[in-house]
């Protein structure tokens, strides 16, 4: 395929009428393969800005277009086939087991159980569940790390191209959240997915994106790698959102004056006030949680 992945063109939303635009013209395009993460403190719009792109949400105007193909005139099975989507608190159904939760698409999809079976092993060992320890076990019997990580192997199951991950690593402590942070990093490289993933945090932001999206107010302010974003934000705003949205974030400690923006980092340019997690957490043993 050619082209961007991810397309949005002038997309507009508001929710009533008389409210403000909860998305006001944003545009930008992921390519594939490409993880770009949206940005910005709470109401900014990057949820919603999220679920265009699966269709959970219809824009007033613009255009959202997936592999080149204007959103609306997708077979909505198909699209189901080609976006996985994980969310903070997961979504896993209670009262199913973690296998039955993780085979959810595939059956829909028509999979014999037996090839269900296989996919399901499959998927958990990748996201480092032991199938014969947690495949029977219930959503409530899992820790939030081992939640996490099913609500990831659900959103793989059918190995869809894109990946949409609105706070995957939200509710969980530091120590779980750098671990997930780290395998999410490893499982790109491996899988090659194109994502778009949602954050408050601007270390979790500067560790994971190939290029991140500041939102304010349903704008995008600036989307550019994360040494771009950091040493020559756009205008003042952004500058000052960066340094705002980091200090009420997860930035528990004053960040290190001068830590590593990211492995991805292109630009160069000062940083005025750099800063990333690396440092800021207590080392991470990488036992059982
Ligand atoms: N379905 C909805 N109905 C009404 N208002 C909504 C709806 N979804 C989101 N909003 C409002 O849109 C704004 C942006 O929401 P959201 O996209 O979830 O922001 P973010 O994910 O950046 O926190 C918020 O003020 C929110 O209350
Ligand atoms: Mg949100």
């Amino acid at each position: 395929m050619s082209g961007p992945a991810v397309e949005l063109r002038n997309v507009s939303k508001r929710f009533g009428v008389s409210a403000r635009p909860v998305m006001d013209h944003v545009s930008f395009r992921v390519e594939p393969g490409e993880t770009v993460v949206l940005l910005g403190s709470s109401g900014a719009g990057k949820t919603t800005t999220l679920r265009t792109i699966n269709r959970l949400v219809e824009p007033d105007e613009g255009e959202v277009e997936v592999e080149g193909r204007e959103i609306r005139s997708w077979d909505p099975i198909r699209l189901r086939r080609r976006t996985g989507y994980v969310i903070q608190d997961v979504g896993l159904l209670p009262h199913l087991s973690v296998a039955e939760n993780v085979e959810l698409v595939p059956k829909l999809e028509g999979w014999s159980p037996e090839r269900r079976n296989e996919r399901v092993r499959e998927l958990l060992a990748f996201v480092g569940l032991a199938p014969e320890r947690f495949a029977h076990k219930r959503p409530r019997e899992l820790s939030g790390g081992e939640r996490q990580r099913v609500g990831v192997a659900r959103a793989l199951a059918v190995d869809p191209p894109l990946l949409l991950m609105d706070e995957p690593f939200g509710a969980l402590d530091a120590v779980n959240r750098r671990r997930m942070q780290d395998e999410f990093l490893e499982m790109k490289q491996k899988l090659r997915k194109t994502i778009v993933i949602v954050t408050h945090d601007v270390p979790e932001a500067m560790k994971l994106g190939d290029r991140i999206g500041v939102m304010h107010a349903g704008k995008l302010l600036q989307i550019g790698p994360p040494a771009e974003i950091l040493g020559r934000p756009a205008d003042d705003f952004v500058a000052e959102l960066v340094r705002l949205v980091e200090a009420s974030s997860g930035a528990r400690r004053a960040p290190p004056p001068r830590a590593e923006p990211s492995a991805h980092g292109g630009g160069g340019g000062a940083r005025p006030h750099s800063s990333t997690s690396e440092g800021s957490e207590p080392s991470d043993e990488r036992g059982e949680h």
